[in-house]
């Protein structure tokens, strides 16, 4: 198996080409036809090879050249770091942002990324709250409310932000959204004209640069080094919105430092343009005390602000909101207006109730103790099944990388013998991230979501992994 993979990523094979018979293939390797024509089954469903009747068998086309021409060589601290990137203006047509496709079965143990515990959602006391708010509903099923969402949820939020995050806003300056996703709709579309230029982290959250793409604006990644967005690189660039996510950097983990900070928050004052901070975990902290948003540090109006409730309720609400500074208002509340003229009101009321209550807050309590436990059980086992482990991102939000170590053969590798096994765990390709032709985190990143993982499962997860971790050594 190996020595057919190694025969398609060593050698070169270009996508599309075709690969010898079983037949050829195992007398040229001296090893039986049947492991071949295995090896083939197993590669196919992996997508490296793809059949094309009886013509035979292909590389795929799906497989990109680069990915094709792996270097066993060992690699040096250089081309370790994370911050290898092209800083090309990146056309996204030809990927697709549907590439993360999940097995149709469910899997037993699966290390999703970015869910809430199924088990965590207040269930009971939000039947009670819908039950309560219908029944004092009037006319709100019947009119059209604020666009910009209901007063008493938007004010539920600023109040939230203040001393959660240290924002100072006021709820004017709050539109709820159906999520980051459409957040990120809006602003794009009333400060993203075609031909505009948007930075984005590399890796980055796939929405964000799909979602400007598709208003015609120019994508340039940036690299991310362990103090975040390597803002030095934004120096004589010119004018662009500039896209972070400084809290736990989305996929890598890493929290943006105070300098990178402060030094993005000028960069973008000193060009008149925008920094949009999606603050999509930030409400999991473990380690240390967590840095006020970027938001909280902006004192020239230069910083729009995302945030989610899908995280830390549950992303089947579809609910989340902006921030956005005083000259923003009136052209995002009419962006909204015009697109689908405000966010139902029972879920508004609902949540609305849910913060000012204290609930919301005793709520996030629980859950952080219970994924700090998932977490650590998960860094235990890691530990105990691997030895010396590389870590990033695991002191807040509910997903940590593994950098994996020489001995594994590749990310992807082990992610499809864990399939097999019914542990779910994520490389670049298969997560909701994206990356800008960045080889080594392709080859060696590992996400493991852990907040749906019970402690006892995620022990029996991590011994799976662990034995089909010595399948695919190199
Ligand atoms: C970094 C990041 N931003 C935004 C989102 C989307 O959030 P929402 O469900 O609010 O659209 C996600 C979802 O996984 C995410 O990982």
């Amino acid at each position: 198996m190996t020595k057919v993979r190694e025969l398609i990523l060593h050698r070169g094979l270009s996508s599309g080409s075709k690969l010898p018979s079983s037949r050829d293939l195992s007398r040229q390797l001296a090893i039986s036809r049947n492991t071949v024509i295995n090896a083939y089954d197993r590669l196919i469903s992996e997508g490296y090879l793809e059949v094309k009747g009886k013509a035979g068998i292909f590389v795929s086309e799906q497989i990109p050249e680069t990915a094709l021409s792996i270097s066993t060589a060992s690699v040096d601290a250089e081309q370790r770091a994370f911050s290898v990137t092209s800083n090309k203006i990146m056309p996204l047509r030809h990927r697709s942002p549907l590439l993360y496709q999940r097995p149709k079965e469910r899997l037993e143990l699966d290390f999703r990324i970015g869910r809430p515990a199924a088990s965590s959602f207040p269930e009971r006391l939000w039947t009670r709250l819908i039950v309560e708010k219908m029944a004092s509903s009037g006319r709100r099923m019947t009119e059209y409310g604020n666009p910009a969402g209901l007063e008493e949820l938007r004010v539920a939020i600023a109040a939230h932000l203040a001393t959660a995050r240290g924002i100072r806003a006021h709820a004017d300056q709050v539109i709820v959204v159906a999520g980051c996703e459409e957040g990120l709709n809006l602003i794009a579309k009333v400060l993203s004209p075609p031909g505009s230029t948007v930075y984005v982290e590399n890796p980055c959250y796939k929405g964000v640069p799909f979602v400007f793409e598709s208003y015609g604006a120019s994508i340039v990644p940036i690299s991310v080094d362990d103090e975040g967005l390597c803002v030095d690189e934004l120096v004589e660039r010119e004018r662009g919105i500039i896209c972070v996510t400084p809290s736990h950097q989305f996929p890598l983990g890493v929290t943006m430092s105070l300098s990178r900070r402060l030094k993005v928050l000028q960069w973008a004052n000193s060009m008149g343009t925008y920094v949009v901070e999606d603050d999509y975990d930030s409400d999991f902290r473990y380690d240390g005390s967590p840095l006020p948003a970027l938001a909280g540090l902006d004192k020239s109006g230069s910083v729009i602000y995302i945030g989610t409730f899908s995280k830390s309720i549950g992303a089947g609400l579809r609910v989340g909101y902006l921030v956005v500074p005083e000259e923003l208002i009136g052209p995002v509340r009419e962006a909204k207006a015009l697109l689908n003229n405000g966010n139902p009101w029972l879920e508004q009321a609902v949540i609305a109730e849910f913060l000012s209550s204290g609930g919301f807050r005793s709520h996030l309590r629980q859950i952080r103790q219970t994924y700090l436990k998932r977490r650590n059980t998960l860094l235990e086992q890691l530990r105990a099944h691997f030895n010396e482990i590389t870590i990033m991102g695991e002191g807040g939000g509910m997903h940590l990388t593994w950098i994996l170590p020489d001995s594994i053969y590749n990310a992807r590798a082990l992610q499809y013998e864990c399939l097999h096994v019914g542990v779910g765990i994520y490389s670049i390709d298969d997560s909701p991230a994206i990356d800008f032709n960045n080889m080594h985190l392709r080859e060696r990143a590992i996400f493991f979501g852990y907040p749906c993982l019970s402690e006892t499962e995620i022990v029996t997860a991590c011994k799976r992994l662990a034995a089909a971790a010595t399948r695919v050594l190199r």
